[in-house]
């Protein structure tokens, strides 16, 4: 059994999920995954065994901050923090900071930090790839890493389609908006009472914006169309269209003749640039989004062969601690 040592910063939902599910699942991997670094926005501190991790999450699940756990060994500056990463000795660091879509800092300086220091990066976060998608990879191919962003999309990149240009891309890819749409449609309610269920759901954010406005969806299907198309758009060419009461005619439409609305993020060719948009669109029962409900994301991949690959998003409450496992694994197996 290899063992890999990483690093969390951010420690709220994602990161002391990803904790429990390795403390919950550990033996049964076959990496050994040791968490051997943790930071808040408190500060950071390095833990030298498993024991004092598993002391770390149940003093942040009272809602206190890591300061307060270790008030002699905190290391404030998050910079300190992402140097001492290599002498703890940490091969990735896997970041869930809080998305910041203005400018994506300070999660994109950090991360350039620890590839710069050769230490593998493994994000769940949109916004250092928002905006620093090229830097963060030519940082990457110079230490000889590969980044993993597969957290980052809704849907993640299918395996199979290593190597094969990608024409096109399409996805119902924001799981809020799709249950937003979802109650509207099955029940024929008003956009507004259908997000004031998410919310009541804990589906929706109390601060709904990034969802309901289409950024979300604009972001993964930047970073996928980045990442498959080599696409250098950036996020002021995106067109974007999100979802509101303004809906509720296309529902009604889509509703009188049996179709659906979904809010499609698209990548595509045209004029011999790669264009990504985000719309509400009428789909109807023979396309693959008709019957992506609720909360369920989805993406199809249309390559130059001609072929179209339709990929799901994983499902269940550890699907993104399992994403970032993969990521992790296939990081280190890049190295050199
Ligand atoms: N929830 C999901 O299923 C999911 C799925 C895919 C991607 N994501 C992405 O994952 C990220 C985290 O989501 P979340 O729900 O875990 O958020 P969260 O609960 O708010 O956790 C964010 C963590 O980052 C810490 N933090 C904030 N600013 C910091 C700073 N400057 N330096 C160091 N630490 C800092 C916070 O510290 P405190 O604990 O002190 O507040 C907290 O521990 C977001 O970018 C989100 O879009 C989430």
């Amino acid at each position: 059994v290899q063992e890999i040592n990483i690093a969390l910063l951010g420690f709220g939902n994602v990161g002391q999920a990803f904790a429990d599910y390795i403390n919950r699942t550990g033996a049964s991997l076959e990496f050994k995954i040791k968490i051997r670094a943790i930071a808040d926005s408190s500060g950071g501190v390095l833990l030298t065994d498993d024991h004092s991790l598993k002391r770390a999450l149940a003093h942040k699940k009272t809602g206190r901050s890591l300061s307060e756990f270790a008030p002699a060994a905190v290391i404030t500056d998050a910079h300190e923090f992402i140097k001492s990463l290599p002498s703890a000795p940490v091969r990735v660091l896997v970041e869930s900071l809080p998305t910041n879509l203005a400018s994506g800092q300070p999660a994109l300086g950090l991360l350039n930090e620890a590839l710069a220091q050769g230490t593998g990066v493994v994000t769940v976060d949109k916004g250092p790839l928002a905006h620093g998608f090229e830097v963060l990879q030519e940082a990457a191919r110079r230490a000889g890493l590969r980044l993993g962003l597969s957290g980052t999309t809704g849907v993640s990149a299918p395996e199979e389609i290593a190597g094969e240009r990608v024409l096109e891309i399409r996805g119902v890819l924001n799981g809020t908006t799709n249950y937003i749409l979802t109650a509207m449609q099955e029940r024929g309610v008003s956009f507004d009472e259908a997000l004031r269920t998410a919310q009541a759901d804990g589906i929706a954010e109390p601060d709904p914006g990034l969802d309901v406005g289409g950024w979300d969806t604009v972001v993964k299907a930047l970073i996928l169309a980045k990442t498959l198309m080599n696409a250098d758009t950036t996020l002021a060419d995106v067109s974007r269209i999100g979802i509101g009461p303004e809906t509720e005619s296309l529902i009604r439409a889509a509703r009188e003749t049996s179709r659906k609305v979904r809010l499609v993020g698209r990548a595509r060719i045209w004029q011999g640039r790669v264009r990504v948009s985000v719309a509400p669109k009428i789909v109807t029962s023979d396309s693959p989004f008709y019957s992506v409900a609720g909360t369920s994301k989805a993406a199809l991949f249309r390559t130059e062969t001609g072929r179209e690959i339709l990929s799901f998003s994983r499902s269940g409450r550890d699907a993104i601690s399992e994403t970032i496992l993969d990521d992790i694994i296939k990081v280190t197996q890049h190295e050199g």
